[in-house]
C-alpha cells in the first residue's frame, strides 16, 4: 500500500502523519508532499520535530516536496489534512486516473474534527499530534 499525505506547507502535517503512520505500519510506503512548494527541501519545522521527537517520532530525515500531477499515480491513496488541501490535490487529478483522495480526518470520526488544525497558525502542536494519532490509529485499521 502506497499513501501520500498532503497538507499545505510539508514542514507540519503530513510529515507528522508520514511519521506516526510509519510506526504503527511499518510495512506501508509511505510520503509526504506540500500543496505549495514554499518549503521545498526543507526538514520539518523545528517546533513541529520537537513536539514529534517528545513523543518519539523522529521526523529529522524528511524533507519537503510539492505534490506534483504524477503522484496519482504513483500512490494507490492520497490523504489531504483539510479541505484546502483537498481541493489542491483534486485541481490536479489527471484525467481518468481514480486514485482516492481521503481527508485524514475521515478516519477519527469519533474526534468530530473535519481537519487537521494548522499548528504553523494555531501554535497548539501536541493539538496536531494528539489528532494525528487517532487518525492514523483509525488509517491503519483499513490497510
Ligand atoms: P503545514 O503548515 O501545511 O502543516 O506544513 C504550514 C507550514 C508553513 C506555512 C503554512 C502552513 N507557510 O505559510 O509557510
Amino acid at each position: 500500500m502506497k499513501i501520500l499525505f498532503v497538507c499545505l506547507g510539508n514542514i507540519c502535517r503530513s510529515p507528522t502523519a508520514e511519521g506516526v503512520v510509519r510506526r504503527f505500519a511499518p510495512e506501508a510506503e509511505l510520503d509526504s508532499a506540500g500543496a505549495s512548494g514554499w518549503h521545498v527541501g526543507e526538514a520539518p519545522y523545528a517546533p513541529m520535530q520537537e513536539a514529534a521527537m517528545a513523543r518519539g517520532y523522529d521526523l529529522s530525515d524528511l524533507r519537503a516536496r510539492q505534490f506534483v500531477a504524477t503522484d496519482f499515480a504513483r500512490f494507490d491513496l492520497i490523504i489531504a489534512m483539510d479541505a484546502d488541501n483537498l481541493a489542491n490535490v483534486e485541481a490536479l487529478r489527471p484525467a481518468g486516473n481514480e486514485t482516492p483522495v481521503r481527508l485524514f480526518t475521515e478516519y477519527a470520526p469519533q474526534s468530530g474534527a473535519e481537519a487537521v488544525p494548522d499548528p504553523y497558525y494555531t501554535r497548539d502542536f501536541d493539538q496536531t499530534l494528539d489528532l494525528i494519532e487517532d487518525c492514523a490509529k483509525g488509517l491503519i485499521t483499513t490497510l
